[in-house]
């Protein structure tokens, strides 16, 4: 006879993790399975290593979704200051890098410490290195075959995640499940991830490599203002992971690298003020030396103000204040943060994540088409849904 339980969680990852704590404190019999070889691989890779574990701002204005209601009756009932509490409880410690941004102050293994503490303590077990062949409704509840047998289940909570980060054990599987079950997913693509130039940009690039300066970047009617990171490959940094989620292949990227300056009035004021004075001293006022250089030089800037004409002035002051770049696309999957996209939230309850056409089936974290802006949004929202689903299944 195939082993039972109560609930069967597919993903040890921060939603899945979550979802399993929540449940064995009801007193339900749980099993986590992953195929990976160890728990929350992608907890311990996050935020450079010390885990960007929830941001004391999110709302849900921080995310992105086809139906955009949908995420906020999870996120109102797990808020950031509930896993803050969690974190305060077992006693690590974190800090606030950026406003609102909590990380871990030592190393991400502690949140996802947290995370197996309280998973041991509510008696939820987890199974690695185990392949899931196939999964049969048996009304009531599921079957799954896997490499080492047969173990059956009351309810599934899928938490497979989303695509990005392959060598990190992610998979399209999540996916396969809803349709599988006759769900809808929607179109997925790369989200929080650097963008890749054309060779002849790269190239006039390539002296900025490494250089990073606040800009306020647009497209498509949204803007970021956070450091830009110019790299061998093309561009990086908060705001350009950040605007990379709006992006759309062909789109122009308009950065204003002197976000707090109107450049047209400063170099019209400079030439008649200070005549003798260059466009590369007013980049080095305004940006860090290098890439004002280097900045300088690719365009060819010479010479005092005085020699430059109106329009010159207006041309150069539309460089720095709308910088227009179309990339030529994203550096994917193999680096992105998150995937867009994924099971569409319109069949699922946004109170439990149980599916409507069947409520033992359940979908949470990052499969689901809900996701966050950089910053701890998307942890948040793994947590959110996680005891969401685990205070149903
Ligand atoms: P997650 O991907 O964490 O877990 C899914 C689990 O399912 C994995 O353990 C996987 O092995 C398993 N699985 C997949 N297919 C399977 C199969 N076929 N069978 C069995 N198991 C399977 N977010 C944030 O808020 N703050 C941050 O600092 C960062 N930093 C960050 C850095 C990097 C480099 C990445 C790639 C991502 C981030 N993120 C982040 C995003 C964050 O990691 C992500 O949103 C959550 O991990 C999603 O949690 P899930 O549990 O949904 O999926």
């Amino acid at each position: 006879m195939a082993a039972h339980y109560d609930v069967i969680v597919i993903g040890a990852g921060a939603a899945g993790l979550m979802c399993a704590a929540t449940a064995g404190y009801r007193g339900r019999r749980v099993l986590v399975i992953d195929h990976a070889n160890k728990p929350g691989k992608k907890i311990l890779m996050s935020g450079g290593g010390r885990c960007n574990f929830t941001n004391l701002n999110s709302t849900p204005a921080n995310f992105l979704s086809d139906n955009p209601h949908f995420c906020i009756s999870a996120l109102k009932r797990y808020t950031p200051q509930h896993f803050l509490d969690l974190v305060d409880r077992h006693g690590v410690e974190y800090e606030e890098k950026a406003p609102g941004q909590l990380f871990g102050k030592h190393s991400a293994k502690d949140i996802l410490n947290v995370l197996l503490t309280e998973c041991e303590w509510a008696g939820a077990e987890i199974r690695l290195k185990t392949h899931i062949r196939n999964i049969a409704a048996t009304e009531p509840g599921y079957r799954l075959t896997t490499g080492s047998g047969s173990i059956s289940c009351d309810s599934l909570v899928v938490a497979c995640g989303g695509l990005s980060i392959p060598t990190m054990g992610a998979s399209g599987f999540g996916y396969d499940i809803a349709r599988q079950f006759g769900l809808t997913v929607l179109p997925t693509r790369a989200g929080l991830v650097p963008f890749t130039l054309h060779p002849e940009l790269k190239e006039q690039l390539a002296p900025l490599s490494g250089i990073s300066c606040p800009v306020d970047v647009s497209c498509r009617k949204e803007h970021f203002r956070e450091p830009m990171l110019v790299t061998h490959r093309g561009l990086s940094g908060p705001s350009m992971l950040q605007i990379s989620s709006f992006w759309q292949p062909g789109d122009p990227l308009a950065i204003n690298l002197l976000p707090t300056c109107s450049a047209r009035e400063d170099l019209l004021a400079l030439r008649s003020n200070k005549p003798q004075s260059t466009v590369a001293h007013y980049l080095a006022q305004h940006l860090p030396k290098r890439f004002a250089a280097a900045f300088n030089d690719l365009h060819g800037w010479t010479g005092p103000l005085q020699g430059y004409k109106n329009s010159d002035i207006e041309q150069v002051a539309a460089t720095l204040n709308q910088w227009a770049i179309k990339p030529a696309g994203t550096e994917g999957y193999r680096t992105a943060e998150v995937t867009l996209g994924g099971v569409d939230t319109r069949q699922l309850s946004s109170k439990t994540m149980a599916t409507l056409a069947r409520p033992d089936l359940y979908f949470i974290g990052e499969v689901v088409d809900v996701t966050g802006h950089l910053g701890g949004h998307n942890f948040q929202w793994a947590w959110a849904s996680g005891v969401a689903a685990g205070g149903d299944a």
